[in-house]
């Protein structure tokens, strides 16, 4: 027999570890949502062109992913009525919303087609270019894939734009919208 070497391992045996978290049944889909809100998030309005228009929906899935080539993710609801579209779409742009367009969040998380909220304009790929957002990424799609009850869809960034000064994003943590408050 060769010797094999010895493996360390610096895990310790759960039965010891001493926890004052409540284990989430991973069947119970209300309690594992509740656990997976506990990430803060930004939140973004992502746009697309449509047969019946332009299409915008509420997302905080979003990700940076890559700087070279520049890559970003966001997921999409299969359940969701707008998901085929945002699934075949060529072109989408994603808008970093701040702290002050909460409205705009709920607004593009009840319904899609109504842009008469907001400015905007049309961008490369067609997709909408929403006004007063603190960025936008338009994006042309990468790649999609299937991932349980979502679908993973990944856009390289083709025109990025930012808004100058240091406007906060606007939060969503726990089920609700807040602002940042940086430490001292
Ligand atoms: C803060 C927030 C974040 C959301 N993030 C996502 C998301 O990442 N992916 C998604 O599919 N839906 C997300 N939603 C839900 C959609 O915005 C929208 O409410 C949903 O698609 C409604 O279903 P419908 O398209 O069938 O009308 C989010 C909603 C809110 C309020």
């Amino acid at each position: 027999m060769g010797n094999y070497g010895q493996i360390d391992c610096a895990v310790a045996p759960q039965a010891t570890m001493k926890s004052d978290m409540t284990t989430v049944a991973l069947d119970d889909s209300k309690a594992l949502r509740r656990a997976f809100g506990r990430f803060g998030t930004g939140v973004t309005v992502i746009t697309t062109q449509s047969d019946d228009g332009p299409l915008g929906m509420t997302a905080n899935s979003f990700s940076s992913v890559s700087l070279e080539p520049p890559l970003v993710l966001w997921s999409a609801a299969l359940r969701s009525k707008r998901h085929d579209v945002f699934v075949k779409a060529e072109h989408f742009c994603i808008h970093i919303l701040g702290e002050d367009q909460q409205d705009l969040a709920n607004h593009f998380a009840t319904q899609g087609h109504d842009f008469d909220i907001c400015d905007w304009a049309q961008g490369p790929g067609g997709a909408p270019q929403l006004a007063g957002c603190l960025a936008a990424f338009h994006c042309r799609a990468h790649a999609v894939h299937p991932a349980g009850d979502h679908s993973v869809i990944l856009g390289e960034v083709i025109q990025a734009a930012e808004c100058p000064g240091q406007g906060a994003g606007l939060l969503f943590d726990k089920g609700r919208f807040g602002r940042f408050s940086p430490k001292p």
